[in-house]
């Protein structure tokens, strides 16, 4: 696992935007796993400048890893409403290669399991951005998730529902279930970049980077994945224990680059 510690937010969000933009330049017709939240905010503002500076999304084809069930795309708060605002709208991406969780499905069961074959179909997802809650959540993935677990329905939690309280006029509107890529889903990603922002996720940092993996903090599994980044700004690392060796491991790979080109 590499971990990036970033001095601050925004050079948080200029280095997961530099690496989803690696992706893309190396394969324009990437598929990218997207996520929302505040965290993410300023890497799509970061590739949005870098898509007004030539970076093509017309090929690149995308799967949000959930949306708030019984909430319609429509809706202010919905997260397809999210990703069109902060990102689809102001980038060349074709409409029909996005992919978001329909939160009114009549059948819940049977569109999860097609937004899984589409995933397959469209030949898996090359990098998947994530945030993490406090509890260690990775997509709506709740603490007792199945480690296995497939896209489905699941209940959030009441930490989670307070979080996402900020986001609503009104706290009672607060959707209690989202449709989520599963555990599982997520680790079929052949990258995963998780960023994480802030004091109130030291915790779960150093929980899902340094802790022992459990379903209680579902963000564990990273360390099962052979090719993670983890970029979490100074606030989010407080609490590494070996920040001092990410710290160093990163200066080392600099200079082996840096010689590379000698
Ligand atoms: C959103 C998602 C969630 C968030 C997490 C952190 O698509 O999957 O796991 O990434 O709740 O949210 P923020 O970034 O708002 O702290």
């Amino acid at each position: 696992m590499r971990v990036v510690i970033a001095r601050d937010y925004e050079d948080l969000s200029k280095k997961a935007a530099t690496f989803i933009a690696m992706e893309v330049r190396s394969r324009p017709e990437s598929v990218l796993g997207l996520a929302t939240g505040s965290t993410p905010l300023g890497t799509y503002k970061e590739l949005v400048r870098m898509h007004r500076k030539g970076l093509d999304f017309s090929r690149v084809v995308t799967f949000n890893l959930d949306e708030y069930y019984r909430l319609a795309p429509e809706h202010p708060q919905s997260y397809h409403n999210f990703m069109n605002e902060n990102f689809f709208n102001q980038v060349n991406i074709k409409k029909s290669n996005v992919h978001i969780p329909d939160g009114l499905t009549s059948d819940v069961d049977k569109f999860c399991a097609e937004y899984e074959r589409t995933i397959k179909q469209k030949g898996g997802i090359d990098i998947q951005l994530l945030g993490i809650g406090r509890d260690g959540h990775l997509g709506f993935n709740e603490p007792g998730s199945s480690l296995g677990s497939r896209t489905r329905l699941k209940t959030l939690t009441e930490e989670t529902v307070r979080d996402n309280a900020r986001f609503f006029s009104n706290p009672d509107d607060v959707p209690r279930l989202a449709i989520t890529m599963g555990v599982g889903t997520i680790l079929d990603a052949r990258k995963l970049l998780l960023i994480a922002s802030g004091g109130a996720k030291a915790e779960a940092v150093k929980a899902s980077i340094e802790g022992p993996i459990t379903s209680q903090v579902t963000a564990t599994v990273l360390q099962l994945h052979p090719h993670v980044i983890c970029v979490v700004d100074e606030a989010a690392a407080r609490l590494l224990s070996r920040r001092d060796y990410y710290t160093y491991v990163e200066k080392v790979a600099a200079t082996v680059q840096e010689n590379a080109h000698i």
